[in-house]
């Protein structure tokens, strides 16, 4: 490890000298000396009196080797020499200082040298005095300096104190007291004399300052110290003259521009070489030029082969991160493969793309799946609005949709509010079938209330799923239906048919169901008299008669799909062997009905003993049995007559005969009832000799002798919220009860 050190170190340490000598090639002519002891001499100046090595003789510099270390001087004469501390290729000369000095005792001066004065002499060469690189500097407490040239013109200043304590305050500044200065140099100059002059000889100072000196120095190399006011002036001017050179400019082409000099009749011909640029020197009344490397070359513009290309990546200051390529003038940073940036070391040198790759991918891909999702939603509700759509179709197609709307226009003179009823305008009628607005669920399925764009309220009934064989009578229903303007049918408003299942929608009433009252005043006196009884089964047979008879197409009134508790006490056991609902169907569960009527017994009751839980077996078998008075409701018994009671129970009987061809039609039942009523009205009728009025008084306070309740969520029959009507509104009811299909 040591050894590799050392072994490394003396690597570099030969590069290093032969780096040096490789640049001093350039620095001087070839065979000449650079250094004068310490001191670099680049060409155009050159060490030797002979002028071989200078390019002319004004840039000869003589090197005294009997000093040591050795030290350059320009000889102006025999006595005149200037000491050079440094010259640099850019056209700057330092040369050593000399001081403007005088000692004082008593008013008197003691010591001087040259009576004060010191003065620098560059006539006839290549350089002048820099008058912005200098300053002119006096340090004393009776002091008057004064710099000038050899035309007149002069500069100075003035420094006084009055003690040390005083020159102390104002330590390392030249303001006046204790030193003074002046940046107000003659430009341009080649002869410069400085002179140390007094007001009043030191009288009052020359205790604490005896001396003062001046001189022009390089700026900012001298500090001003009160000590040295006071201290040993020699070893002040020693460490001045030591320490803060004068700068002197120096430059080629004397008396030319670069223009001049580039002209075929210059005397001393153009001295900047290739790849280089010349600028002019103008310092006063002297000319001349200077010459510079190009940027990207080095070398001494003055020496040939003037400036070469710099090969910046060979160096060590190599400005790129990774690979460097040099050209002429230049040099490129690259960046390896799959790395991006400027690949300056000082720059945003290399860096992996992988990061922005992956940046990109990233976000390629979340936009990629944004647009993915955004398409595959949007294909996604496109197709489940067709399929939707096409359900519809399908429906309004399955459901008879095209034959209703064949039948329905013919007679759309005559209706004028049925329709077909959109999805949508039964969604929002009913706030999207929202379970608040049930009015009643069934076998049969549920009946909503629902609200229509008018403002008419119906009830809209959502059937459980239909027969597709029934469809042709569904759709004859709905069309029959929706032209019977008879006073006891409910009025059908229209249906929508999009739905698997028909939506059938009704006029909606909002009164109390009939079934509440029957089965409610069992065993109690009620509104429910006989008379109304029978008036009520009358009614709601002629209504039924005349749905049988009226059109010319049977129209069937079961809810034939599901079987439930709530209905299957009205169905005709002929059903079960047959699956066929006739007529004579609607018969026998009007016979249920009367039955109901009459006992005040729900069609189906667990009360009651396994084998009578139906009530037509209940009914038929207290008949049977002779014991019809025990079961008939008290207050009929008490109402009728026991010959009419028989009567109509007789009726119920054959209503509900086990055959259908057996049970009367459903005219001959209302033919009976009508003769009842009559037989039953009798003793009253003069007393009520219009039926509509007493009908009418009878809707007004009696079927509703309190407050109508309208009956949401009644569990046995929706349909009597939806058959229903002002004054008929029961026996609507009893039809509405015969009438729950779909
Ligand atoms: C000049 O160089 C010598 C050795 O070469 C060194 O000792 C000396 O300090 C240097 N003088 C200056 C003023 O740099
Ligand atoms: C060179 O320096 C020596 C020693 O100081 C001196 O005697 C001699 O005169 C100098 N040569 C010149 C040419 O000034
Ligand atoms: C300083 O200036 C004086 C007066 O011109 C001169 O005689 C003396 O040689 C100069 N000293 C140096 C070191 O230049
Ligand atoms: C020097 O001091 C004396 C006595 O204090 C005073 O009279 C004189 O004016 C002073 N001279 C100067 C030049 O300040
Ligand atoms: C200021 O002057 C005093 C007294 O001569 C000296 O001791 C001190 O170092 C000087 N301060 C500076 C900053 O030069
Ligand atoms: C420069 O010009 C001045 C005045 O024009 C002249 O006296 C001097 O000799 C010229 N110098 C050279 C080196 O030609
Ligand atoms: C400039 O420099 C290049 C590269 O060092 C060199 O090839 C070319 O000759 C130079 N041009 C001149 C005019 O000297
Ligand atoms: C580095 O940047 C600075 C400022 O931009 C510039 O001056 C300097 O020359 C650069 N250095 C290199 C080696 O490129």
């Amino acid at each position: 490890m040591q050894i590799q050190k050392q072994a490394f170190t003396l690597i570099f340490s030969c590069l290093f000298s032969m780096l040096l000598i490789t640049t001093s090639n350039s620095i001087a002519k070839s065979g000449c000396p650079t250094k004068c002891g310490n001191v670099t001499i680049p060409y155009p100046f050159g060490i030797g009196l002979d002028g071989e090595c200078s390019l002319s003789p004004t840039y000869n510099i003589y090197c005294n080797t009997s000093l040591v270390p050795h030290k350059p001087f320009l000889l102006r004469t025999t006595t005149d020499h200037l000491e050079i501390t440094h010259i640099s290729n850019t056209g700057i000369m330092r040369i050593r200082n000399n001081i403007s000095t005088r000692c004082y005792q008593d008013g008197e001066v003691v010591e001087s040298m040259s009576r004060g004065i010191a003065a620098i002499n560059l006539f006839n060469l290549p350089l002048v005095i820099s008058d912005t690189k200098n300053i002119f500097t006096a340090v004393g407490c009776d002091e008057m300096a004064i710099i000038a040239d050899a035309n007149g013109h002069a500069s100075g200043c003035i420094a006084t104190c009055a003690s040390i304590e005083d020159a102390v305050e104002y330590n390392s500044t030249c303001s006046g007291i204790g030193c003074c200065q002046t940046a107000t140099i003659p430009k341009g100059a080649t002869i410069i004399a400085t002179n140390i002059g007094t007001v009043f000889n030191h009288v009052n100072v020359s205790e604490f300052n005896p001396c003062g000196a001046a001189f022009l120095a390089e700026r900012d190399k001298f500090v001003f110290n009160a000590a040295d006011l006071s201290e040993d002036h020699t070893m002040f001017m020693e460490s001045v003259m030591e320490n803060v050179p004068v700068v002197l400019d120096w430059f080629v082409g004397v008396n030319e521009t670069c223009q001049q000099g580039r002209q075929a009749s210059s005397e001393s011909g153009y001295i900047c070489l290739g790849n280089t640029s010349c600028v002019d020197f103008v310092a006063g009344s002297t000319t001349g030029y200077r010459c510079s490397c190009n940027p990207g070359y080095q070398g001494n513009p003055y020496l040939s082969p003037g400036c070469t290309d710099i090969d910046e990546c060979a160096s060590e200051r190599n400005p790129c991160s990774h690979s460097c390529t040099n050209v002429v003038g230049s040099y490129r940073c690259s960046c390896p493969k799959g790395h991006h940036g400027d690949g300056l070391k000082n720059g945003t040198r290399c860096s992996s793309n992988r990061s922005q790759d992956v940046m990109r991918i990233s976000l390629g891909i979340s936009i990629g799946f944004l647009l993915l999702s955004v398409l595959v939603s949007w294909v996604y509700f496109i197709t489940r609005k067709r399929k939707l759509m096409r359900l519809r179709e399908k429906f309004f197609e399955k459901n008879g949709g095209i034959l209703l709307t064949q039948e329905l226009p013919s007679n759309a003179g005559t209706m004028e509010s049925s329709k077909i009823f959109t999805t949508n305008e039964l969604k929002v009628a009913t706030n999207n079938y929202n379970e608040n607005r049930i009015l009643g669920k069934g076998g049969y399925g549920t009946v909503y209330k629902g609200v229509l764009k008018d403002g008419r309220e119906v009830a809209i009934k959502k059937s459980k799923v239909v027969d597709q064989t029934q469809v042709e009578q569904f759709i004859n229903e709905v069309v029959i239906l929706t032209q019977i303007n008879h006073r006891n049918v409910v009025k059908l408003l229209g249906c929508c048919l999009e739905t698997e299942v028909p939506l059938l929608v009704y006029e909606f009433i909002s009164n109390g169901t009939l079934f509440d009252h029957i089965h409610k005043y069992k065993g109690t006196t009620s509104w429910l008299t006989w008379e109304n009884c029978i008036k009520l089964a009358a009614e709601a047979a002629n209504a039924l008669s005349y749905l049988h008879s009226a059109a010319s197409i049977p129209i069937i009134h079961r809810d034939v799909t599901t079987l439930v508790q709530g209905t299957l006490g009205y169905l005709d056991p002929e059903y079960f062997q047959t699956s066929q609902l006739t007529e004579k169907s609607d018969v026998y569960s009007f016979g249920v009905l009367l039955a109901e009527l009459l006992t005040r017994e729900k069609p189906l009751s667990l009360e009651r003993d396994l084998e009578e839980r139906n009530l037509a077996t209940y009914f038929l078998l207290a008949e049977k049995e002779d014991r019809l008075m025990e079961i008939i409701d008290p207050q009929l018994v008490r109402e009728a007559s026991k010959d009419h009671l028989v009567m109509l129970a007789k009726l119920v009987k054959k209503c509900l005969n086990i055959h259908g061809e057996h049970r009367p039609t459903m005219k001959e039942v209302a033919i009976e009832l009508d003769a009842l009523m009559k037989q039953t009205r009798h003793p009253w009728i003069n007393k009520n000799k219009n039926y509509e009025e007493t009908t009418n008084l009878m809707g007004q306070h009696q079927l509703y002798p309190i407050h109508p309740i309208p009956s949401y969520g009644h569990n046995t029959s929706a349909d009597n919220m939806v058959l229903s009507g002002r004054q008929y509104s029961m026996e609507r009811s009893l039809i509405s009860e015969m009438n729950h299909p779909r």
